[in-house]
């Protein structure tokens, strides 16, 4: 049996990943903060010792976008250092190393999906220290995926679906941004893609997002459809809400077929979180 550590366990992702790798048939290694700080390369070395994964998928981040513009040094020690650290110990352990990453290491001035090898270049401190943690993971390993993914929500974190969904509760009007498209992608669609990638694909960099794209009105007015949430929704442009973190504004990405459509996966979701 493979034995999986996963950092970020007790993340949004990671805790949709752990039961779906045990499911089928991992052993599996949770840690977090609390059993390994990834910016502490004694803390990485020791707990590899002691568990001798086969691999090891890096979900642990500083994932607050905004967060990192005035945080640059934390977003840097955990993402960048962070993912050296673990790099370092996989390469020098011979354990293979997945890394999840971003859309946001683009810059979203292409107007067609960006493939795996497309020229990145992140336009805020979040996309660049996780671009800079993709270039310690090829450094470092050979034996590597990178998986990228984006806009992505889950029953056991703070995301765009659930904040929609309470705004409906207190609104009866709601403007979202209409100048920003990307690709929706549910955590377990993901974890699902990233099983598939470990057990069916060679080494290298691939794209987990859903199928499709929207914007961010056009994924708030699905989910009000399909929750059947009377919202009186308008489109408005990115300028009407200056956010600290600049985002790409087309950061569709082309997924190689790993998940299914947005809309397909966001109907599941909506129908198991009830
Ligand atoms: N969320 C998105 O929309 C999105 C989009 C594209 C890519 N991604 C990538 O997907 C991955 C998973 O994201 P997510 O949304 O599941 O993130 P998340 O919910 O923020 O979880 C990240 C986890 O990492 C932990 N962590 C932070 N610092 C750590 C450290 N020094 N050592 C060990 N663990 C540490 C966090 O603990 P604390 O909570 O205690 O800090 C948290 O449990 C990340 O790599 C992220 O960059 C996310």
């Amino acid at each position: 049996m493979k034995k999986v550590l996963v950092t970020g366990a007790k993340g949004m992702l990671g805790k949709d990943l752990c039961p779906i790798l045990e499911d089928s048939g991992y052993e599996v290694v949770e840690t977090d903060i609390d059993t390994m700080d990834i910016t502490d390369i004694f803390s990485v070395n020791s707990s590899i010792e002691k568990h001798k994964p086969d691999v090891v998928i890096h979900c642990a981040a500083y994932t607050n976008v905004d967060g990192a513009e005035s945080d640059k040094d934390t977003a840097e020690k955990i993402n960048v250092t962070g993912t050296e650290n673990l790099a370092k110990i996989c390469a020098k352990n011979d354990v293979e190393l997945v890394y999840i990453s971003t859309d946001y290491v683009f810059d979203g001035n292409k107007s067609e999906a960006y493939l795996p090898y497309d020229e990145p270049n992140p336009l805020n401190v979040y996309g660049l220290t996780k671009l800079k943690g993709e270039q310690a993971v090829q450094k470092y390993c050979e034996k590597y995926y990178i998986v990228r993914t984006s806009w992505l929500y889950g029953i056991h974190g703070k995301n765009f679906v659930e904040t929609m969904i309470s705004l409906a509760q207190t609104k009866k009007e709601l403007k979202v941004v209409d100048d920003q498209i990307g690709c929706p992608t549910w955590t377990v669609e993901l974890a699902n893609a990233i099983l598939k990638i470990l057990d069916e694909y060679e080494y290298g960099i691939y794209h987990a997002c859903g199928s499709g794209k929207t914007s961010w009105y056009g994924f708030a007015k699905k989910i009000f459809e399909l929750e059947g949430l009377e919202v009186n929704l308008t489109p408005c442009i990115t300028d009407e809400f200056p956010r600290p973190a600049k985002r790409p504004k087309y950061s569709v990405m082309d997924n190689g077929k790993l998940c299914r459509r947005w809309e397909t996966a966001l109907k599941d979701y909506l129908m198991l979180r009830v």
